[in-house]
This record gives C-alpha cells, structure tokens and sequence, in this order.
C-alpha cells in the first residue's frame, strides 16, 4: 500500500508516520541511551525538545558525541529560505541549535538562502529575497546566538568564499542523481539544478564533523553531501532531525506560510493571536461541552495541545497535568486554547523585544563577529 504521506523539502502532505520515515530514509532513532549521554554532557538538563522527542531522528549524532569527548570538537550548520515573515515553525531548529551552541561551544553556521528562494519562484525578484534576508536574520539573531561563535551569511553576498567549494561539490554530483533526489522536471532552471551545491557547501566549513539541526524535510541534501563528502576529504555530515509544527488547522502537513490561517507568524500582534486560535484551531475535543465532560478530549490531534507539547509548555508537570485534565474531560477546549493564547503572546512579545535589540547586532553576525570576520579573512585568502 503506497504510504498516505509524502515529505520533500517543498512539500509536506497527509498524517507523517516518523517511525516510517526513519525507515524510509535510512536514518536512526535517537535512542533512550544516546539522549541519557547527551544529559551527562550538559550538565544533566536536556531541551525541551529532545526530551519530548520532537528532535526524534540522527545520523552519526554518536559519532559527533564521541568526537567531542575526545576533544576533536564538531560544528553546527543550520539554515533558512527566506520569505516574507517566519512562522513559528521555522524556530524550532533555530531554539534548538542555540541551546546546543549553549551546551557545547561550538561554532555555528547559518546560510540564508536568498538565492534559492528566488530561483524556486517565478514571481519574487532578487530584491525581495533579500529583503526577506534581512528581515528574517533579525528573527534568527532574536533567538540568541553567541555572537562571537556564529556567522549568519546570504548566500549572493557569500558566494566568493562558497563558490571554490561548490564546484568541488557540484563536478561529483550528475544531472540525473539531483533529478532523482528532487523529483526536478527538464523544464527546471539550470540555477535549480546547482543550488544543492551551495546548501552542501557549508557542511565543509570546517575539517571538523558537521551536525545539522534541521526539519527532516531537508534530509535529501545530506544524503547526497554524504555520498561525496569523503572524497573531497571531509566528513559525511551528521543531522539531528525535527518533526514538523502541525498546521493551525489539523495534524496533517505542516505550519506553512504559503497559508496564512495555518501559522502563527512571528509578528502576529496579540489579538490576531487570539483570533487565529480561537477561529482556527484544529480541536480534540467533543462538539459539546456535556460530550466533552463525559468522553473527554484527544490531545494526540488537538493542535493547541500539540503546539503546547512542541514547546510552549517546558514543564513537564504542567503538560502532563495539562494532557490528563483534557483526556479526562476536565478541561474544556476553550481553556485549553487559552492557555496557548497566553503562552503565545508571552513568547512572541519577548521575541519582538530581542528582536528590535537584534538590529544592532546585525553587522556583527554578518560580519564583524569574531567568527564573522574570520570567515570574510577566508575570501581575501
Ligand atoms: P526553510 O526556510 O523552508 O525552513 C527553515 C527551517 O525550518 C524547518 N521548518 C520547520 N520545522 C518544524 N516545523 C515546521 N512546520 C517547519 N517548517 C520549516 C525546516 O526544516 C528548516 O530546518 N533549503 C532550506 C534552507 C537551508 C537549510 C540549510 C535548512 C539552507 N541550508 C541547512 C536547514 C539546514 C529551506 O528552504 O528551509
């Protein structure tokens, strides 16, 4: 039977089965006994997001853990094709990354990719993906990174230090295995069919491991980056894979910005938070309150349940306590949405204060940073 779901990095549909997935692309489950090392690492605290197993799938995060008990270090990678406002979807591997550079000290690398976007679209002009570039570096920086150990670059304004790497990349890899990866027509644009080149580039930045946090969706790329990574002398880069933020309006396919009843954006004012959730909201619960009382709600597909689950709720007692009162029936629906509400605003309100003060860190991600700078050295080398 074919499977009801398809994940690409353009597209997520249906109810994603992440134990299938893992199948499907050959990757590893992260174990009880992995995350129970990663705990002794840090202090014995794991993020909200590993605990919960929302970051669920890897490939050689061991092997990233054993080079760094051994003191050969590893670096992180992440990225994001910029659009006109993030979701908060898209946070997610950037929260993570943070708390990882947090926990290990370690560099981080963040392509912004203004070139993808406009090649992936017929209707944006370069300038608006660059501006879409700016805008969405400010929500990134917002999340906290170490200044001094993260470079935040676009790719049309990095390209000369990427570019040496990339052709490197692209001789290795034929028009057919690209086609075959992502599905691309004869019809696509030649920039299409070299852009994989440019999201592999930044997995050899260092002759360290690499470890990706990213959505699973993006996984194509490192299968490919994996297959060539060692003979151009670098090593097959690690991932940590994430599940997709559902939708506003049901478990299925992911919170997308194509669909703006779907997300919450990050510069959604309080009473459109409200009003989106209330409206929208995809619920577990019973039609009516004295159903509800009786046969309880299902928070496995209530979306405020989820969303509180991803990451709004970091207590473990509060949610499970949360989990039990809507199962039973206890809480109705309604409350259930407020709490979100509530958790909501309070995020997106401290977000938009770090993201104002953001502005003026801007130049020293880019460029001036100690990272930053080294980086920029590379291209007059
Ligand atoms: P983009 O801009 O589509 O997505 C940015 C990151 O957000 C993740 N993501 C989500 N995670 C959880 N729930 C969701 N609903 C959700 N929607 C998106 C994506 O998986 C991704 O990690 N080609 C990339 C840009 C890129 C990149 C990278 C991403 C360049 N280099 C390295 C990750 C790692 C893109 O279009 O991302």
């Amino acid at each position: 039977m074919p499977d009801e779901f398809t994940v690409t990095p353009w597209e997520v549909k249906g109810k994603v089965d992440y134990d299938k997935l893992i199948i499907q692309f050959g990757t590893q489950k992260i174990t009880e006994e992995l995350k129970h090392k990663i705990k002794n690492l840090t202090g014995g605290e794991l993020h909200v997001m590993l605990r919960r197993n929302i970051f669920f799938s890897h490939r050689d995060l061991d092997l990233v853990i054993e080079d760094y008990e051994k003191g050969k270090g590893f670096f992180l990678y992440t990225g994001r094709a910029p659009s006109l406002g993030m979701h908060i979807g898209h946070l997610i591997p950037f929260i993570f990354t943070k708390w990882l550079q947090d926990k290990f000290k370690v560099n981080v690398y963040i392509e912004v990719t203004d070139d993808e976007k406009f090649l992936r679209n017929q209707e944006y002009t370069l300038d608006q993906t660059r501006s879409w570039a700016y805008d969405n570096i400010l929500d990134i920086i917002a999340v906290g990174f170490d200044p001094d150990r993260t470079f935040i670059f676009q790719d049309t304004e990095y390209i000369r230090n990427m570019y040496p790497i990339a052709i490197k990349i692209a001789k290795k890899l034929t028009f057919s295995e690209i086609r075959a990866t992502f599905g691309l027509e004869t019809s696509s644009n030649i920039g299409i069919i070299f852009y994989p080149a440019l999201q592999i580039a930044p997995t050899m930045f260092e002759k360290k491991r690499c470890l990706i946090p990213a959505g699973i969706d993006q996984d194509p790329y490192w299968r490919l980056q994996r297959d060539i990574a060692e003979s151009l002398g670098y090593y097959k880069a690690a991932q940590i894979h994430s599940k997709f933020l559902p939708p506003l309006t049901g478990p299925e396919g992911k919170m997308s910005s194509s669909n703006p009843e779907t997300a919450i954006y990050l510069s959604d004012d309080p009473k459109t938070v409200e009003k989106k959730i209330m409206k929208y909201a995809f619920s577990g619960g019973q039609p009516t309150i004295e159903l509800h009382r009786k046969y309880g709600g299902n928070p496995e597909i209530d979306v405020a349940f989820q969303w509180l689950y991803y990451f709004f709720e970091e207590d473990d007692n509060k949610i499970k306590k949360i989990e039990e009162d809507y199962r039973s029936g206890k809480m109705l629906t309604g409350e259930l949405k407020q709490i979100l509400i509530e958790k909501l605003n309070d995020f997106l309100e401290e977000h938009r204060r770090k993201r104002e003060e953001a502005k003026k860190l801007l130049h020293v991600f880019k460029y001036d940073g100690k990272l930053a700078s080294e980086m920029w050295q590379k291209v007059h080398e």
